[in-house]
This record gives C-alpha cells, structure tokens and sequence, in this order.
C-alpha cells in the first residue's frame, strides 16, 4: 500500500480497518451507496459502488474542489451507470480505479478506501 493509497486513514473520523458496512446484496449491481462516520463538518463520508461480484469505495471528496461528489442522497454516477460522477462541475471518473478521465480534473483521482468481501459475503473495510 502506497502512501496515496492510504491517506484515507489519516482524515478525521476515519473508519477502522475490519469494519463491516454489511453484505454485498444490499447493492444491486451497479449501484452505490453512502456511508458516514462520524458527525459535524469533519464527518467521513465515502461511497461503495458495486459492479458484479466486485466493490469498489473512496472517500466522497472531489479533488476538483475538495467538495463532495453528489448532491442527492446516493447520487454518485453517470446516467448510464458505468461511471462516478461529480455533480458539482461534471468531473466523470472510472469505478475501478478512481481516476478522472473527463472534466475538471483529468488525472487527477479519487481517494480509495480498499474494500474486501469476506467469506460470508460482508463487505469489509481494509
Ligand atoms: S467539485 Fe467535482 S468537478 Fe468540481
């Protein structure tokens, strides 16, 4: 793990390694989710999209302007699905790897927040 990769622990109310946001099914394929820990202006905010068996999680900041991505409650992708979307300026990035690759922020990329599916089908933080 790079010291990019991990920058996500070191923002105020961070979740721990280990923790569980709850089993894949919750997600149908192609959708995201919000979580958030914590409370106030320092609360951690992220986002979970799932595509297939696989899921993917980054800190919901934008780093166009450091603004989170939606607007609307779990309101993260493009109109077709097939990739996040900042609905601030229009920033479009890929699910797999955060990158952005349309608008104000090419090259630049979301924050990852490393995910894992345990045994028994949880998602889990780490
Ligand atoms: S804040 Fe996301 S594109 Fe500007």
């Amino acid at each position: 793990m790079t010291g990019a990769e991990k920058g996500w622990t070191l923002r105020p109310q961070a979740p721990s390694i280990g923790t569980v946001l709850g089993p894949i099914g919750q997600w149908a394929d192609g959708a995201a989710r919000e979580f958030v820990f914590g409370a106030g202006l320092n609360a951690f905010r992220m986002l979970v999209v799932r595509k297939g068996s696989r899921v993917f999680g980054y800190v919901n900041l934008c780093p166009h302007y450091s603004l989170p991505l939606n607007v609307r409650a779990d309101e993260f992708l493009s109109r077709d699905g097939a990739r996040i979307m900042c609905r601030r300026h229009l920033a479009i990035f890929t699910v797999e790897d955060g990158m952005c690759i349309d608008g104000a922020c090419i090259g630049a990329a979301l924050d990852c927040v490393p995910l894992q599916i345990d045994p028994e089908g949880q998602v889990v933080i780490g």
